[in-house]
């Protein structure tokens, strides 16, 4: 998106602002899909989590995306945006067996991801057929923090007890109509995702009644110059090979799920934040801009690196070290020793790459609003939140006399 037209939906809408490209999301969909068109049944159900804006979900629905939600609340919101309900795979970890009952009476695709709710849900709804989750304890994640296919992560049932899976469907009659795994995100080694999807077919292997497969997501999007992006067509090229080979054996062609969240809607989102002070200090020039951790935590929660640039001063060729820093009552850095522009105050800066986990991670720490989003998309323009107001802070909260 031009700088220009980014400057403009600041001058209108104010600072901080979230603003979505969504014909980069569409762009995204494409490449997927394309790199995977050998297979005859493909699915992407988008991760909601990623980035739960209603106008969000309403392209990818558009697109003829499912969805993937991991609360009741995303549940809703895909409802609200026009998904039906056997478009949405609804895969808690670690949920309350009422809110599983809700999304029952949603009709939801369901996937249960450990023994004692598998046979809860077994003995309450026999005839309901559910996906399970596996975990193949591969490696797979770019960060300890997201990684969790690994043996000590608490996602999944162990690959170690699909004995305890067959004795508990043998005793409720449960049909198993999938099989699942994710095994963490930022995924830049295709060998292990590889050998992650080897386990899971494995597992097909052992049930006759499977429709689909599905196999997560995790695929790594670049965030600055020279970044490890997962090899989307490479991936394509031999998964869609293996699947439809296995396909063979199995005797039927099953869909092929992929859950994407990053990769489809990362690179469409930029977060505008304004300068409220440069400081200089003996050691560094601090930028202090009008965010923080509050609105993207992905820097300080995961060591995330978001590109920044100025997009107030983009002739000038004469670049900086700046430390671009937040204003909360912590040390929340988003960018450590930057090349950018020269900054002066007023200024507004350009963080990349904030169309997932950015908004949808976002807080009211130190009691700030949430900021506007807007979304560009086919050559128009959406205003799709608005900023909080002191209101939306006192809407929840109960005053009493003391
Ligand atoms: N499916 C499941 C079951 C998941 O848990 C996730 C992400 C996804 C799909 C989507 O993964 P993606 O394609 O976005 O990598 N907040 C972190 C990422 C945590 C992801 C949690 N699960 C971040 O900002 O990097």
């Amino acid at each position: 998106m031009q700088n220009s037209q980014l400057i403009s939906f600041a001058e209108q809408f104010g600072s901080p602002l979230y603003v979505y490209d969504a014909d980069i999301i569409e762009r995204q969909f494409k490449r997927m899909t394309d790199a995977f068109s050998d297979v005859h049944q493909l699915k992407l159900n988008y991760a909601v989590k990623a980035n739960s804006n209603l106008a969000i979900l309403k392209v990818l629905k558009n697109l003829k995306a499912g969805a993937d939600a991991v609360s009741i609340q995303e549940v809703k919101l895909c409802l609200k945006a026009g998904f039906k309900p056997n478009e949405i795979h609804y895969t808690p970890s670690g949920i309350s067996f009422e809110e599983m009952e809700e999304a029952v009476s949603l009709g939801v695709k369901i996937t249960l991801d450990n023994l004692s709710i598998l046979e809860k849900f077994g003995n309450k709804y026999p005839e309901i057929s559910v996906c399970i989750r596996i975990n193949p304890h591969v490696m797979a994640g770019g960060n300890h923090k997201i990684s969790v296919g690994h043996i000590d992560s608490k996602f999944g049932i162990s690959i170690y007890q699909i004995e305890n899976i067959k004795e508990v469907i043998a005793k409720t009659g449960t049909v198993i109509n999938g099989i699942h795994m994710h095994t963490g995100s930022d995924i830049y080694n295709i060998d292990a995702f590889i050998q992650a999807t080897e386990i899971l077919l494995g597992v097909v292997e052992q049930f006759d009644t499977i429709e689909f497969v599905d196999f997560g997501s995790g695929f790594k999007v670049p965030y600055k110059d020279g970044d490890i992006e997962t090899n989307i067509e490479k991936m394509g090229e031999r998964i869609g090979k293996r699947f439809n080979e296995f396909c063979k054996d199995y005797g039927r062609d099953l869909t092929l799920i992929f859950e994407p969240g990053k990769y489809l809607v990362s690179a469409s989102g930029s977060f505008l934040v304004k300068v409220n002070v440069v400081k200089a200090t003996p050691n560094s020039v601090f930028v202090g801009v009008d965010s923080g951790l509050n609105h993207l935590i992905r820097p300080m929660m995961y060591d995330a690196y978001h590109h920044i640039t100025n997009i107030s001063n983009t002739d000038n060729s004469e670049q900086k070290v700046y430390s671009v820093v937040g204003y909360i009552c912590e040390n929340d850095t988003l960018g450590h020793n930057r090349k950018i522009n020269i900054v002066s105050e007023g200024d507004l800066l350009r963080i990349h790459n904030a169309g997932a986990y950015s908004y949808s991670m976002a807080s009211n720490y130190n009691s700030r609003y949430r900021p506007a989003e807007v979304m560009t998309y086919k050559g128009k323009d959406y205003i799709i939140r608005k900023r909080e107001t002191f209101d939306d802070l006192l809407s929840n909260q109960l005053e009493i006399d003391l």
